[in-house]
């Protein structure tokens, strides 16, 4: 493929001229990679098969793991479903357009390449104005996989995407920072009980206030080299392990003090080759917001170690653990 061009787009609301000019790519089945509210996205045309397979090349993504299909608008969510619950409803009011993704059951419309022959899809209207001005621009649902290579840290910038796919797609729309940083949450909604799959800006205690009782999928609190197998079927992306710098990340959680103590000790043993990425006084929102920017940046400096020190998993701290831990090599108790 040619070279990827760049659209830099900082207007915040409208179909400009380069929204337009994206738009049409996807519409004629080409890549777009777009900024939304959580990272960037890795978009094509969601009914089109032949666009949808070329997501998997571009990535180097196994066929086995299913898309997320954005859309602009609640009527266009009833043309890729069989039905929508009362309780997805509910969630639809409260959170969207955000980063909440639901999953339900599909209809015939959307091809087996996006659900990767599951019975279900995954559907999400997002916050970002870009976003949304460029799929109802492009009035198709646009299926997309965060927009990095397979296996990297999700990108929270578009020089991050052009690191990892420059050449690989036809067009990047530049929208600056992402502001949330991680993905979002993704919640099954096809089934009986709603089931977290995982774990975002949107939280549980907030799902929960909404409908009330929702289960957590075990693999959301585990490092998935150990424990994936069967249990990953419901949302095949969790048996990867994922958001991995090429330095190693270790992750050191316990008391405070004690972990404070423990980084000081590794970092030092490290001789420097060591990041260390401090939680400690910061919020919630900047450390997600910064996570994949700084394991990004400590592989751009060649770091032979990211050192994280955990947080509690109240509200935002279980998404921030759970990337964490996917990305951690090796997880040290103090
Ligand atoms: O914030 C986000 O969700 C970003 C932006 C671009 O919207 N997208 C994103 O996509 O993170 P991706 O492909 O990197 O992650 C999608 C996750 C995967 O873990 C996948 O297994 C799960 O959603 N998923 C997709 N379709 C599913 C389905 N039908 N059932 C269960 N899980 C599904
Ligand atoms: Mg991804």
């Amino acid at each position: 493929m040619s070279k990827t061009k760049v659209l830099k787009v900082r207007r915040k609301k409208g179909a400009s001229r380069k929204i337009l000019e994206a738009a049409g790519m996807l519409r004629s089945g080409n890549l777009v990679a777009f900024p939304t509210e959580t990272v960037y996205g890795l978009g094509a045309n969601a009914l089109d098969r032949k666009a949808v397979r070329k997501i998997f090349r571009a990535k180097g993504r196994p066929a086995n793991d299913p898309l997320i299909v954005h859309v602009a608008s609640e009527a266009q969510v009833y043309t890729l479903v069989k039905g929508v619950p009362l309780s997805a409803k509910l969630l639809m009011e409260k959170f969207w357009p955000g980063p909440l993704t639901i999953v339900l059951r599909k209809s015939k419309a959307v091809p087996r390449e996006v659900t990767a022959g599951l019975g279900t899809v995954a559907v999400r209207m997002p916050g970002n104005p870009i976003a949304l001005a460029l799929i109802s621009a492009a009035g198709i649902p646009v299926a997309a996989p965060s927009a990095n290579l397979f296996g990297k840290p999700s990108p929270t910038r578009a020089r991050d995407v052009l690191d990892d796919l420059d050449g690989r797609i036809s067009v990047l729309i530049d929208g600056g920072r992402t502001r949330i940083g991680i993905e979002s949450t993704v919640i099954d909604m096809s089934g009986k009980t709603p089931v977290l799959l995982r774990p975002g800006n949107v939280t549980l205690e907030e799902l929960e206030s909404a409908i009330g009782k929702v289960k957590v999928h075990p693999l959301v609190r585990k490092n998935p080299g150990k424990n994936a197998g069967n249990a990953a079927t419901r949302s095949p992306g969790m048996a990867y392990r994922h958001y991995a710098p090429l330095a190693e990340v270790v992750l050191v959680e316990g008391k405070a003090a004690k972990v404070r103590e423990k980084i000081g000790a590794l970092a030092k043993a490290m001789k420097g080759r060591a990041v260390v990425i401090r939680t400690a006084g910061k919020g919630k929102n900047e450390i997600a917001a910064g996570l994949f920017r700084l394991f990004r940046e400590a592989d751009r400096k060649g770091a032979q170690a990211i050192i994280v020190e955990g947080i509690d998993e109240k509200g935002l701290g279980l998404a921030v653990m759970n990337r964490i831990r996917r990305a951690a090599k090796r997880i040290v108790r103090v």
